[in-house]
């Protein structure tokens, strides 16, 4: 008895839960089949640049302070070890210049993982990365890397020629047109943040 009561009751909300869907939904619907590849048999093949570091141009920022994407190959760069990590021969702040590649931002050598809110305004973050800035720019060492950044590719990925099977027509606000080609995201950390 008390099982089909419940039964019941999922079931009137599951029926709500789907009005409710289509209601918002009524407009521009973009069905679960134009989304995947499910009926229209197996993906193209892609591929990757295969430019090597040095001869590709940087790909445009997909919105504010998100990580850029890898513009050139990473044949041979990857996997990143506990022991080698190629991108860090480039990227490092002390040889980004003389390598005409970008350093590697403050935000990268911080450990927020264990810093709580409170603990962030206490310790004055916000200008403490950016004094810290002057001294990493061309002494950090790769045990000054904040241990979730040593995955490189975690977050920074290269592109492939993929065609999108619907269009993206999401269109980033940059607030400060540098922040096109640049992070700030160490100069605003402490954003919103009371
Ligand atoms: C041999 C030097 C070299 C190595 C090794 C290297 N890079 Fe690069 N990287 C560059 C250069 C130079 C650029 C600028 C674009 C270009 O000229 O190809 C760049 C660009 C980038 C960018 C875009 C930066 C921007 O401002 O848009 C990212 C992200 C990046 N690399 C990540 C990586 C990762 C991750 C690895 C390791 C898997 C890596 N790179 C290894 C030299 C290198
Ligand atoms: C946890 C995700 C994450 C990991 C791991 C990570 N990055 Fe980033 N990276 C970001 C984000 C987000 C930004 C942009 C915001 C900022 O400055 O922090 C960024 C920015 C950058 C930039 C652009 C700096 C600028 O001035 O515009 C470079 C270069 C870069 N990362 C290189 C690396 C390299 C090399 C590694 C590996 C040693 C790495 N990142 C690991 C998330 C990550």
């Amino acid at each position: 008895m008390y099982l089909k009561k419940l039964i019941g009751m999922s079931a009137a909300v599951a029926l709500l839960f789907a009005a409710g869907c289509a209601a918002a939904n009524s407009g521009n619907v973009v069905t679960e089949d134009q989304l995947s590849y499910g009926s229209k048999g197996t993906p193209p093949k892609v591929e990757y640049s295969k430019a090597a570091p040095g001869t590709s141009k940087r790909l445009p920022r997909s919105y504010e302070n998100a990580p850029p994407l890898i513009p050139h190959s990473i044949d041979g760069l990857v996997p990143i070890t506990l022991k080698n990590n190629a991108c860090l021969g480039c990227h490092m702040p002390s040889v980004a210049k003389s390598m005409g590649a970008t350093p590697m931002p403050p935000t990268h050598f911080k450990d927020f993982f264990f810093a709580t809110k409170k603990k962030l305004i206490k310790q004055k973050l916000y200008e403490d990365v950016i004094a810290y800035k002057a001294r990493l720019t061309l002494m950090a060492k790769k045990e000054d890397i904040a241990p979730q950044r040593y995955n490189c590719v975690q977050c920074h990925v290269p592109q492939a020629n993929a065609k999108p099977l619907v269009a993206n027509t999401f269109k980033p606000d940059f607030r400060d047109p540098s922040a096109k080609h640049h992070s700030k995201l160490y100069k605003n950390l402490m954003e919103g943040v009371k």
